[in-house]
């Protein structure tokens, strides 16, 4: 499985949001940009009013509201959905509506959520996103105890892309990617510090050697 480093954006002005995407923009092969709406999980960062003309790259948009396919049809492109499975009413409607935008469909879960909860969905999703904090804020602790999650979805998909997200960080990337997880995001872990070096450390230290 292809390993990436995909650097997460959640922020709350246009501007703050153009200037992370130049920092990384030349580094990595995808970004992701995380959207809450202050219900769904208790922050807001901007909202489909600064989404307009990005810069072009691959981006996936992390979809921490409740009706997400009220935002994914103002969110049109080639772009990746993650949709939270907690927030899943009518599934084929979100269906429609990401093929309607062009884009294509990911789900997302939540720490206290179980994984049973994925199953039913996972041949229709082309990736899926493990949290491994409560999503909201940037800067929290990595929940190891994910990982077993991490390793049932893997079982379940062996070559699906699977990304994890919350408190990735040298200390703890490795684990996640001998887990399963072969997207890994980081927020804290990348724009800390040198962006380029920050990058190319995790990328290192995520694939030295998993003992199967
Ligand atoms: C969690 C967000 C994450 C977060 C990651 O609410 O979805 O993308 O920004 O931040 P770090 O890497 O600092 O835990």
């Amino acid at each position: 499985m292809q390993l990436e480093i995909i650097p997460a954006i959640l922020v709350k002005t246009r501007e703050e949001l153009l200037s992370r995407i130049s920092l990384v923009k030349d580094h990595v092969n995808i970004i992701q940009l995380d959207i809450m709406d202050g219900e769904f999980v208790p922050n807001k960062t901007i909202g489909l009013e600064s989404l307009h003309g990005l810069p072009d790259a691959n981006y996936e948009f992390h979809w921490m509201v409740f009706n997400p396919e009220k935002w994914i049809e103002k969110t049109p492109g080639p772009h990746m959905h993650l949709v939270h499975v907690e927030t899943i009413n009518d599934f084929d409607k979100i269906m429609s509506t990401i093929k309607q935008a062009g884009g294509r469909l990911g789900l997302a879960i939540n720490p206290e959520t179980p994984v049973e909860k994925l199953i039913p969905y996972l041949s229709n999703v082309e990736e899926v996103l493990v949290m491994t904090v409560r999503p909201g804020f940037s800067g929290q602790k990595y929940m190891v105890e994910m990982e077993d999650k991490i390793r049932k979805i893997r079982e379940l998909k062996p070559s699906m892309n699977i990304e994890v997200d919350g408190g990735v960080c040298l200390q703890t990337i490795h684990g996640a990617y001998c887990a399963g997880a072969n997207y890994l995001a980081a927020a804290s872990a990348v724009f800390s510090g040198e962006i380029k070096t920050n990058i190319e450390n995790l990328k290192k230290t995520a694939a030295t050697g998993c003992n199967e």
